[in-house]
């Protein structure tokens, strides 16, 4: 158990207590403390591999099988991990607050495990795949190697959001709808780098809504959001959940 954290503004409990209207924006640092690796930062993912050779249309057309063997093995790495507080404390905000929308950019299913229900995932969903010829879906389980469509013999990808490509336009347009309604906006461990995911707060903030931003670090946010707590998701979150909510 952790000690109980002094540096949650009353402000930040009192909205989330208050809110009608909650949304959640989390990004790979919210599923640090499973074990799961985020992207940049010391030990991130793009520190050792180069998007360009794995996360992009070009490098799946040049080399299919390279980029289904790093898939594979961030799936299984994900598959070995187990959602932490802060999943669980996002997972009781829906619980209860009516209008709650969560916005995530990990593609690890970590927060659906928690028991997060509303989910708009931006950057898709590691655990399934979709057809390049005939857009069919279809579920991962003990698949290796390059993936052929059952349907139509395609060629199989990875089904999330690559390096110069558009995300899905009607996701992207429940979210902003869902930020720009909110009361109380979090947003939780993301580097704020990554377009259009890190402009969705300003929708937040451009309709007088409450922005609490919670990272180990300062990102371009913070000097835009009401309120920075520095620290780690899964403590400040829980903490938060539980000042604003009491004890479950
Ligand atoms: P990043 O790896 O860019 O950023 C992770 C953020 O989490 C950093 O700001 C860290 O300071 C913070 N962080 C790390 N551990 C934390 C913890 N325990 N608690 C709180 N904060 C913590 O990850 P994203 O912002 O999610 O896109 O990256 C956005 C997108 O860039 C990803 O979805 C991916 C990547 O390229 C695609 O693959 C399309």
């Amino acid at each position: 158990m952790n000690p109980p954290r002094k540096d949650i503004p009353a402000q930040a409990i009192q909205k989330l207590a208050d809110s009608k209207s909650l949304a959640v924006i989390t990004g790979a640092g919210v599923s640090a403390e499973s074990g799961v690796p985020t992207f940049r930062g010391k030990d991130g993912l793009w520190k050792n591999y180069q998007p360009h050779q794995l996360a992009t249309p070009m490098a799946f057309h040049d080399d299919p099988g390279l980029v289904w063997e790093w898939y594979h093995w961030r799936r299984q790495t994900v598959l070995a991990c187990l959602p932490n507080p802060a999943h669980n404390a996002i997972a009781r905000m829906e619980e209860r607050v009516k209008d709650f929308t969560l916005i995530t950019q990990n593609v690890d299913r970590l927060h659906a495990r928690a028991g997060s229900e509303r989910v708009l995932e931006l950057h898709g969903d590691l655990h399934r795949a979709r057809c390049s010829e005939c857009s069919a879906i279809t579920d991962l389980e003990g698949q290796e190697g390059v993936v052929v469509c059952e349907l139509c013999g395609g060629a199989m990808r990875p089904n999330v959001v690559w390096f110069g490509e558009s995300l899905d336009i009607r996701i992207l347009e429940e979210a902003y709808r869902a930020c720009g309604r909110s009361d109380c906006l979090i947003v939780a461990g993301t580097s704020n780098v990554v377009q259009p995911a890190a402009s969705l707060a300003y929708a937040a903030l451009e309709n007088n809504g409450y922005v609490l931003e919670v990272n180990l670090d300062p990102t371009p946010l913070t000097g835009s959001a009401t309120d920075t707590v520095l620290g780690k998701a899964g403590e400040v979150l829980e903490e938060l959940v539980k000042l604003a909510f009491g004890e479950s």
